[in-house]
């Protein structure tokens, strides 16, 4: 009898092996600093999801569907972001220990990874998932279109199409969930509002500085720095971001009229672009 990760494998739609790691152009992104902390920062944080999905299998416990498909395909995917960027790091930055400073990275953030950190309501929680996958569909899209080097570009494009799956799976989990629970508008933009303010908070934080304290041993990092670095490496990738597609996924689960988002949409993509920029 096949085990659940062999049936899960069979299923995958890409691996590490698809990825042509041999044609990466060094000379391209090697000296890129703010794609280094971009990329590493995004690998420690996909590595770290099975965290995050024990947290979450607790809370969907007894609702087999939602459980099952977390741990069978949404945990695997996000890890396999995580290594596939890992390797990517490892490849194009090797005077970077990638190990040591996940260890550094890992001891603070599974610290503030609690289950009690969740929505109070289920519906809540799948919307705040949808901003999360919101995010990262985002910052991939933004990384791909920013690299100069097209394997990096081809990887984060595999990994954006993934994240935009998992937005459709918490989207659906989550019309089942209001419909049971009854909740109405204003409490699902109460949630989506409360993750998005998280989303730049500490995750990123977190992950900046033990990118940035692996690779400047002797110097200090405070608020100021993460500062500085963020807006270097925004700087750029802000450019690339996708300010209709960020605004259009944040908003879907309103469900608003069609006249209203057509009112709405233009207005807040204004509103991100000035925000990201
Ligand atoms: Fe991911
Ligand atoms: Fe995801």
């Amino acid at each position: 009898m096949p085990t659940a990760s062999a049936s899960y494998a069979s299923q995958q739609r890409w691996t590490l092996g698809d990825i042509p790691w041999h044609a990466i152009r060094h000379e391209a992104v090697a000296r890129h600093e703010e794609l280094f902390y971009l990329v590493t920062s995004a690998s420690f944080i996909e590595i770290t999801t099975d965290l995050y999905t024990r947290n979450l299998i607790e809370y969907f416990a007894g609702d087999p569907e939602v459980t099952g498909w977390l741990q069978d395909h949404w945990e695997h995917e996000e890890l396999q972001h995580g290594q596939a960027l890992k390797h990517y790091v490892q490849t194009v930055w090797p005077g970077f220990d990638w190990e040591r400073a996940y260890r550094d990275f890992f001891a603070e953030y599974s610290r503030c990874c609690k289950v009690e950190l969740l929505e109070p309501t289920r519906s809540m929680e799948m919307a705040a998932r949808c901003v999360v996958e919101m995010g990262t569909a985002t910052y991939y899209t933004t990384l791909s279109r920013l690299s100069r080097d097209p394997v990096l570009s081809g990887l984060t494009d595999r990994i954006r199409e993934d994240e935009v799956r998992h937005y459709k799976h918490f989207y659906h989990y989550f019309r089942i969930y209001q419909a049971r629970e009854g909740a109405g508008r204003g409490r699902t933009l109460r949630a989506l509002w409360h993750r998005l303010k998280m989303i730049d908070g500490e995750d990123g934080l977190i992950a900046m500085k033990h990118v940035f304290r692996a690779s400047h041993p002797y110097q200090d990092f405070n608020k100021r720095v993460y500062r500085d670095l963020r807006r270097r490496c925004w700087r750029d990738a802000g450019r690339h971001f996708p300010h209709e597609m960020s605004v259009k996924m944040l908003i879907k689960p309103l469900n608003l009229s069609p006249r209203f988002q057509h009112i709405a949409l233009p207005v807040l993509t204004g509103v991100v672009r000035h925000v990201v920029m």
